[in-house]
């Protein structure tokens, strides 16, 4: 499928002083690794992530949730930045003011290059206590699952934010200010059903930024938007680059 943008997005993108993007886990999906709300396969298929990535869940039945959380961390280890990836790490350097926010724990923005990546929902390489939440990098050798806190001894979590959570405070607000103040906000990869994130591009549309979504379907934010480019972000984004950079 060839990509012939729209004009009016080449020179908004050429001319923009800010840019703002979030990204979803469908960026990450041609990486290998599992969007939330798509079909899942393999081992864990029979488990809805939705009811799994809560305190409830953790305080049902936390060895479960450790472990499924284990498993999402070794296909993230064992995933590659993509070329939409690849691509936003690029735009990040030709944009005089760029952010990027991400829902996404996998950590594949920042070793694609990006920098200073605003991580809304926390990162899946990190651990903490489930019992003050201040955060465990190192703890004793033990078969015990999840392990405990060296500290307190509460159990030990991944450092993500659950349903039922709130977000880190300065990654929302760095967020916020981001959208209010950019000229173009691009929606990658994202249902945009998941508050607050699926705010943010509202937040830019009510500033006046031009507002484009990249995403292989239509989604609830699609009828308020300048512009959907319909397809994958690993395929439109390096064309993007291409055509306004090249
Ligand atoms: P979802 O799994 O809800 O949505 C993935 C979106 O990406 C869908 O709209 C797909 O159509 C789209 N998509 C899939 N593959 C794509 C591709 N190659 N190129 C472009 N678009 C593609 O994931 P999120 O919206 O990221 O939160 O989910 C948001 C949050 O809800 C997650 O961060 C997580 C989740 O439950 C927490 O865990 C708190």
């Amino acid at each position: 499928m060839s990509h012939p943008f729209p004009p009016v997005l080449i020179e908004k993108l050429k001319t923009a002083q800010r840019v703002a993007v979030l990204t979803g886990a469908g960026v990450s999906a041609e990486s290998g690794v599992p969007t939330f709300r798509e079909a899942q396969t393999g081992l864990w298929a029979q488990y809805d992530p939705q009811e799994l990535a809560t305190p409830r869940a953790f305080r049902q039945n936390p060895k479960l949730v450790w472990e499924w959380y284990a498993w999402r961390r070794q296909l993230a280890a064992k995933a590659e930045p993509n070329p939409g990836h690849l691509a936003l790490a690029e735009m990040g350097k030709r944009v005089p003011h760029f952010t990027l926010i991400t829902q996404n724990v996998d950590g594949l923005h920042p070793r694609a290059g990006s920098r200073h990546v605003v991580a809304l929902h926390g990162d899946i390489t990190r651990t903490k206590c489930f019992a003050d939440g201040r955060p465990v990098a190192v703890w004793p050798e033990t078969d015990q699952i999840p392990p405990r806190c060296p500290r307190c001894d509460g159990l030990l979590r991944p450092d993500v934010v659950w349903f039922g959570e709130g977000l880190p405070p300065d990654a929302l607000g760095t967020a916020v200010s981001a959208a209010r103040s950019c000229d173009l906000f691009f929606s990658i990869g994202t249902s945009a059903l998941v508050q607050p994130a699926a705010s943010l591009p509202i937040e830019a549309l009510n500033s006046g930024a031009f507002v484009v979504e990249i995403n292989l379907n239509e989604t609830p934010l699609t009828p308020h938007i300048h512009l959907l480019l319909k397809g994958a972000s690993g395929v439109i984004l390096p064309k993007l680059i291409q055509a306004v950079w090249a």
